[in-house]
């Protein structure tokens, strides 16, 4: 099964997903991974990304569409998660074209219920691994090392730009003029499913695994 992952941002997606590669063998695509990877390199689609990733603000609808596609060509059959992408109802519409270019389908997008006051700490509290890209939260899932990362080793567990009280800011406020409206637009669709994104990590899992491999 392919699915979509959709939320408001620190809702949990890159650690479900993470999740999901690990347990059920499924690829990953994230839009935000493979917008920083693109800055690290500093490749053409990382400098035209750059201002928009660093401010908050979303990345426009055709490059991210392109980066998509050019991703979903190079797949090879194996089931995928989409995580952070499509983000707005013109990506939405770009994407069902995409899906029947390369003969695909979507099966569920699953949305993340958590609420906006939760947000805020899991997002001011996140680390990543700018090596292996592990996520770690201070309060929640703290590494045994202080700014060591438990799974590669490297001393490089930082926090992301983008994660500042100011950018989670706008990052919250495009989610709500942008992102939010997919729910509609997936519930038409009749993709649409809805889980509880509050909790533990484990019982998170289990309830999307009841949706993706029932
Ligand atoms: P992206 O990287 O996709 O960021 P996001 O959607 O804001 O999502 P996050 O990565 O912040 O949150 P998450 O839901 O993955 O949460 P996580 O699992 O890490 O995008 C970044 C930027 O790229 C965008 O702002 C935009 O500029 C651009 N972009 C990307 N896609 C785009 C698109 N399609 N169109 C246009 N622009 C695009 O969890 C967060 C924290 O909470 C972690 O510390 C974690 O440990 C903790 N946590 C997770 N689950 C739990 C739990 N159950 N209990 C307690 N803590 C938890």
């Amino acid at each position: 099964m392919n699915v979509i992952l959709f939320g408001p941002p620190g809702a949990g997606k890159g650690t479900q997903s993470a999740l999901m590669v690990e347990k059920l063998g499924m690829a990953h695509i994230s839009t935000g991974d493979l917008f920083r990877e693109n800055m690290k390199n500093e490749t053409p689609l990382g400098k035209k990304a750059k201002e928009y990733v660093d401010s908050g603000a979303l990345v426009p609808d055709q490059v991210v569409i392109d980066m998509v596609d050019d991703v979903l060509q190079k797949l090879g059959g194996k089931s995928f998660i989409l995580d952070g992408f499509p983000r707005t109802v013109p990506q939405a519409e770009a994407l069902e074209a995409l899906l029947k270019k390369n003969s695909m389908n979507i099966e569920k997008a699953v949305f993340f219920e958590v609420p906006q006051n939760i947000l805020l700490g899991r997002l001011t509290g996140r680390r990543v691994c700018k090596n292996c890209g592990a996520t770690y939260h201070i309060e929640f899932k703290p590494t045994a090392k202080e700014g060591v990362c438990d799974s590669c080793g490297s001393d490089q567990v930082v926090q992301r730009k983008d994660d500042s009280e100011d950018v989670i800011q706008t990052r919250l406020d495009a989610y709500d003029k942008s992102t939010a409206p997919l729910k509609e637009y997936f519930q038409k669709t009749g993709q649409f499913v809805s889980i509880d994104g509050l909790g533990e990590t484990d019982k998170v899992f289990s309830e999307i695994k009841s949706v993706v491999a029932p």
